[in-house]
């Protein structure tokens, strides 16, 4: 009988930390339900008490979901804890998840604190957390870079106050496969009662190496709980990889000791979903989720997975989900079946107003084009009017000129606080021409960081879905727009994107 490897995905926290990527609280719950659908152990939610809107993404995410723990992040300290405790509080199973710095460079630096503050700190953090919930995981952060005997006896500390879980976080991605392993075997040999918690990896990919290391650790040091994220999204270079670490330890079972209860055949639903929602685009050499992942161009490759798959698939494309974008709808769907399909892909809109308006574009979607797919859905109810969310700048219409040789012309109406107002501006090609003419009116100053343009599904009725990065005064903001009109997507997701500049969130990033 193999041990469990527990799964525990931070796509919503760490993920959500990399420049850019922030979620809406609906698309937060969208990305918890399909980790659920998917039979993630741990889902950490988010850190509460960054913000107020991140409290109640992380509340919202707690009671959608009901297959997976909920986990909320706090540092070790008396304002976070009771914040996080609270946002957890509706789910079936609560895990708080508090932490501290630990390496001599980010005590003094950051901290300011001597070591002996910080064990003492990491005590009362754990024993507090748990007058909450029996599930506390503690985190020494930058382990990686940590002194071995202070670790030990801040871990040591941690287990004493109660902690379930030891997370040893190389939080810079310095460490190498060897000595990542290494370190965790000398904490479980050295702590007293460490075969009391899980131990648990939590590796960063500046070197390349996060997924390397979290294996070598599972493999050879008892690690049974793994950090990790959806596509490696994370901070900088990103997080370990779910699914290069499930995909590793499910296809290699002769020579792993343990296996996860994730099924497979989400993985890449999930993979698309978040690129989508962050807007990140996934490498098509990308493992597991990259479009050439299963691709074999050469003549004798073809050949030979032609006369027998094995020679040259260690893993079935099948498995891990491609192909498992359904055809869902048609034309001729009803408002039911529309409805269920969408609680079958976890999507819950908050009232009738917002049904009826998803479904009014859905079926302004099937006239365009005649077959809907599970990602037309999801493009679908990404968008502002049918989820709500504050959209101080409504797009109305869009008319735009371009012709070879000459310039491009676009005119752009839009709505703000229930007044019209018309824009027009030539430019460099009609999405060019259709970003000046809405930079006419609005003014925003914003930078323009990241323009990009996937077709949803298949053919050339296909929906385009665009992602615009605009960053003003430090703040980083994606916004989305589908439309089977490339132009008008891209129209919409510039308003998007304003639309959450307007909104101005102030959040605290944990680690800062
Ligand atoms: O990388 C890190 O150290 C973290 C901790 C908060 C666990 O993300
Ligand atoms: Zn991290």
């Amino acid at each position: 009988m193999k041990e469990h490897l527990v799964i525990f995905d931070t796509t919503l926290r760490d993920g959500e930390q990399s420049p850019g990527a922030s979620m809406t609280k609906e698309e937060k719950i969208r990305i918890a339900k399909q980790l659920e659908r998917m039979r993630v152990d741990v889902i950490e939610a988010g850190f509460p008490a960054a913000s107020p809107g991140d409290f109640e993404a992380v509340k919202a995410v707690a009671a959608a979901v009901k297959d997976s723990t909920i986990c909320a992040l706090a540092r070790a300290n008396v304002n976070d804890i009771p914040r996080a405790a609270e946002a957890v509080k509706e789910a079936k199973a609560a895990r708080i998840h508090t932490f501290i710095a630990t390496s001599p460079i980010h005590m003094k630096m950051k901290l300011r604190m001597t070591p002996d503050q910080v064990l003492e700190q990491a005590g009362m953090a754990v024993k507090l957390a748990r007058t909450f919930t029996d599930d506390v995981e503690f985190s020494p952060e930058d382990a990686g870079r940590s002194e071995v005997d202070f670790l030990c006896r801040v871990l040591e500390a941690a287990i004493k106050a109660g902690a379930k879980t030891l997370n040893i976080p190389d939080t810079v991605g310095y460490n190498v496969p060897g000595q990542y392993a290494e370190l965790l075997r000398a904490l479980r040999e050295r702590v007293p009662n460490s075969d009391k918690v899980v131990w648990s990896c939590h590796c960063h990919n500046d070197l390349g190496l996060a997924v390397a290391n979290s294996l070598a650790s599972i493999l050879s040091s008892g690690v049974r709980q793994v950090e990790c994220t959806i596509n490696g999204l994370g901070e900088r270079a990103g997080n370990a990889a779910l699914e290069e670490i499930v995909m590793a330890v499910r296809t290699r079972q002769d020579i792993f000791p343990c296996d996860t209860r994730i099924d497979t055949t989400q993985i890449v639903p999930a993979s698309r979903l978040i690129a989508n929602i962050t807007g990140f685009p996934v490498q098509p050499n990308k493992a597991i989720v990259g479009a050439n992942a299963f691709a074999h161009e050469s003549g004798i490759h073809q050949d030979g997975v032609l006369k027998s798959r094995e020679t040259y698939e260690i893993m079935r494309a099948e498995d891990v989900g491609w192909n498992a974008n359904k055809l869902v709808l048609g034309k001729h769907s009803g408002r039911s079946a529309f409805r269920s399909r969408l609680q079958e892909l976890g999507i819950q809109l908050e009232s009738d107003q917002a049904l009826n308006a998803a479904f009014a574009r859905f079926k302004d979607l099937a006239d365009k084009k005649h077959e809907i797919f599970d990602d037309d859905l999801h493009a679908l109810v990404s968008d502002e009017a049918v989820t709500q969310e504050d959209e101080y700048f409504k797009f109305v219409s869009l008319k735009q000129r371009s012709e070879t040789g000459e310039t491009a012309n676009a005119e752009i109406v839009i709505s703000t606080e229930g007044q019209e107002k018309r824009a027009s501006a030539p430019g460099d090609g009609p999405v060019d021409a259709s970003f000046k003419a809405i930079e006419h009116m609005v003014a925003s100053g914003a930078e323009l960081q990241l323009f990009s343009i996937n077709a949803i599904t298949s053919g050339t009725d296909a929906q385009g879905e665009v992602t615009v990065r605009l960053s003003k005064g430090g703040r980083i903001v994606n916004g989305h727009g589908a439309d089977t009109d490339i132009v008008v997507a891209s129209a919409k997701a510039y308003l998007s994107a304003l639309n959450k500049l307007h909104a101005k969130a102030e959040r605290v990033n944990p680690q800062r």
